[in-house]
């Protein structure tokens, strides 16, 4: 088995995971999993990036100590990936000590081959990159080209690498390896970049306390980059630290970097390409270790033309679409919707007029019609007779060889369009049939059973094809066309006639509902409102910041400010069009009742809260959400963004205060 080992970025732990981030992992889940079912021997990183000035910054303002930070956020990721169906083998974070014996013995390299030297450092400074731009590189008023902040001008002693000596090894290595960047866009930019010449790298900082101490120079602090691009090889057990799994001695090392049969993908943003593209092969020449097979730079995930990200305020939480509509449709879109390599729009109409089209219809009908006729033709059966030759094979034999050509090739959407074409092959092929019609003439006659077997098959080989995209949803459509268990690999899996005949075919069940699409937009546009108007409204976790997480400490007055009363609901109803909204009528021991809005519709009916005591914020100013004034808010514990109302231990009269 062919070594293939592949890497994400590490993650910042001074935000919670968006949508980009989401995007890589989903990436490289997929080709982790298509590549085991290819038969290689797979393994697949994924981790975090905790130390340097900007999670020192965050932490600071939020009153906590950084690693209390990371470790919060830290556990956000584990939960997500958890939820997303990520199948990463190891998980590594820069603050375990296994990664600094790593950057320890990068250093140690590096220094041995004479490439470092103490220099005066100076240049304009932005703190979210961490990194110093040229005069000529700034965008307009000396802003970040890639955050548009203001950088700040800084001047200290540091250690630096001699990097301008690797640019002619760096051209020779592009040159020999045209694989190195991908795509090729990306790799015409990088050789420009370095053959316009480079600049030796500053690799330390001065005042920076969050990181690895530079080995060997007090006051140092390893540079984060020089950190954190180490976490691919330290997590293998580099430099003698422990690797994923208790493997100790550097046994993964050896197999899937120093192996010279290893292949060796980082998988990442274009907003990092540098620094993998140029700093980490002239890291790792320096240092004597092989460079990786190729770095794959993606594009960005653009909303309102901007690129989604926490420092741009504008921000897509993958949680919301996810526990909505299911991970794997949230997979497939991101898959499917971006051209690999270039960039893409995200918006919330696009991602269910996607999952009505390609879903809930073309995969989700197209396999509930096959079934019901197939289970009431045959007896509750897939058909008894195969079939050998015919349209529908030669459209799915050319379909999955595209489809293995592009994945290989990492062109997902191509990949994914394969499929989509030789499921509408199979349905026109099914029309043109009309076995509903033979079946009168002719009864359950083989004819029949080949034409209905033949679109079922097809279904199967999309169905195996998906099982790296939709890791759990693949395998239910394959168990509703009579599959019980999806296939260890593709050898066994993707030869045309695998489809049981005669097997029992279970009731089916829908496995893409179709989404409502007006009732869904009025919902979103209610969530935002209540995240603007009501920022602790029931369901606002899923806008839930790492600042929020870790609110600083107030002082009891202030809490005193708040005041909360037990009420005794009276009414309560859904709101029109909203599918998370009730409306409730509430008794305070006031004249009237107040009436409020709660984001509660998906955990409660309306009716079993009648009668049912709630504390409410009694002094908040009202809002209106969906055209509904509300006069307060009821208090929730938030689940996972789920809510749980809150309620006194035994009934109290209605306004009772809560303190
Ligand atoms: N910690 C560094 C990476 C160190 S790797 C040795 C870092 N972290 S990050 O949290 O900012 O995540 C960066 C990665 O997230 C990007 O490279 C990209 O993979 C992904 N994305 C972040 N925002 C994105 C979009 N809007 N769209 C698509 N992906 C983007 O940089």
């Amino acid at each position: 088995m062919r070594p293939f080992y592949l890497t994400t970025p590490i993650y910042y732990v001074n935000d919670l995971p968006h949508v980009g981030h989401v995007y890589t992992t989903v990436v490289a889940d997929a080709v982790a999993r298509y590549r085991r079912l290819a038969g290689d021997d797979t393994y697949f990183l994924t981790g975090t990036d905790e130390h340097g000035q900007n999670i020192e910054r965050a932490a600071a303002e939020q009153g906590v100590a950084p690693i209390e930070l990371a470790d919060r956020v830290v556990s956000r990721y584990h939960q997500l990936w958890d939820e997303l169906g990520m199948s990463h083998d190891d998980f590594i974070r820069t603050t375990e000590p296994r990664h600094r014996a790593g950057v320890e013995e990068m250093v140690r390299r590096i220094e041995a081959a004479g490439d470092f030297y103490v220099g005066k450092h100076e240049g304009w400074y932005c703190p979210a990159c961490e990194n110093f731009y040229t005069e000529k590189e700034l965008a307009a008023e000396r802003r970040c080209p890639v955050h548009e902040r203001p950088t700040e001008w800084k001047s200290e002693e540091n250690v630096f690498f001699r990097l301008s000596r690797f640019q002619q090894p760096l051209l020779d290595h592009y040159a020999a390896h045209p694989a190195f960047v991908r795509p090729e866009s990306r790799r015409n930019e990088v050789r420009s970049f370095v053959a316009g010449g480079l600049r030796d790298l500053s690799v330390s900082r001065a005042d920076l306390g969050w990181g690895i101490p530079f080995p060997g120079r007090p006051g140092q602090t390893i540079y984060v980059w020089l950190d954190a691009l180490t976490n691919y090889l330290s997590a293998l057990g580099f430099g003698g630290g422990e690797a994923g799994g208790g493997d100790g001695g550097g046994a993964l090392y050896e197999r899937y970097w120093a192996d010279g049969e290893a292949t060796r993908v980082h998988l990442i943003g274009k907003d990092i390409l540098r620094f993998h593209a140029v700093y980490w092969p002239a890291f790792l020449l320096s240092a004597g270790v092989p460079l990786p097979t190729t770095v794959w730079a993606h594009g960005w995930w653009l909303r309102d033309a901007r690129k989604v990200s926490k420092s741009s305020g504008n921000v897509v939480r993958p949680d919301h679409l996810m526990r909505r509509f299911g991970a794997d449709a949230l997979r497939l879109f991101l898959l499917r919707e971006m051209v690999f390599g270039q960039d893409a729009s995200f918006s919330d109409e696009g991602f269910i007029e996607r999952y009505n089209a390609d879903l809930a219809n073309d995969l989700g009908n197209t396999v509930s019609r096959l079934v019901t006729m197939s289970r009431k033709f045959f007896d509750g059966r897939t058909p008894p007779v195969a079939c050998d030759d015919n349209p529908v094979r030669r459209a799915a034999e050319a379909a999955v060889a595209e489809y293995r050509r592009e994945m290989d090739d990492f062109a997902f959407q191509r990949a994914l369009a394969a499929l989509w074409r030789l499921l509408s092959v199979a349905s026109g092929y099914l029309v043109e049939r009309e076995p509903w019609k033979r079946i009168a003439g002719e009864g359950a006659s083989d004819g029949v059973s080949r034409v209905l077997w033949n679109c079922l098959e097809a279904v199967r080989l999309v169905a195996t094809c998906l099982l790296p995209v939709m890791p759990r949803t693949a395998p239910r459509v394959l168990a509703a066309i009579g599959v019980p268990a999806p296939p260890a690999s593709f050898d066994a899996g993707l030869a045309w006639g695998g489809l049981p005949t005669g097997a029992p075919l279970p009731e089916p069940e829908p496995i893409f509902p179709r989404i409502d699409k007006e009732a869904y937009v009025a919902e979103v546009e209610a969530g935002d409102q209540e995240t603007k108007d009501e920022p602790q409204a029931a369901g606002a976790a899923a806008g839930e910041t790492a600042a929020e997480a870790a609110a600083p400490k107030i002082a009891i007055g202030k809490f005193f400010e708040t005041e909360l009363r037990v009420g005794t609901v009276r009414v309560a109803e859904r709101v029109p069009k909203s599918n998370k909204l009730l409306r409730l009528e509430v008794d305070l021991g006031e004249p009237a009742p107040r009436q409020l809005v709660a984001g509660i519709a998906k955990a409660y009916e309306a009716e079993e809260l009648v009668g049912r005591q709630v504390v409410v914020v009694a002094n908040l100013e009202a809002a209106t959400l969906m055209g509904v004034e509300s006069q307060g808010m009821v208090l929730a514990a938030s689940e996972d963004g789920a809510p749980v109302l809150l309620a006194p231990e035994r009934p109290v009269p209605p306004g009772t205060p809560v303190k």
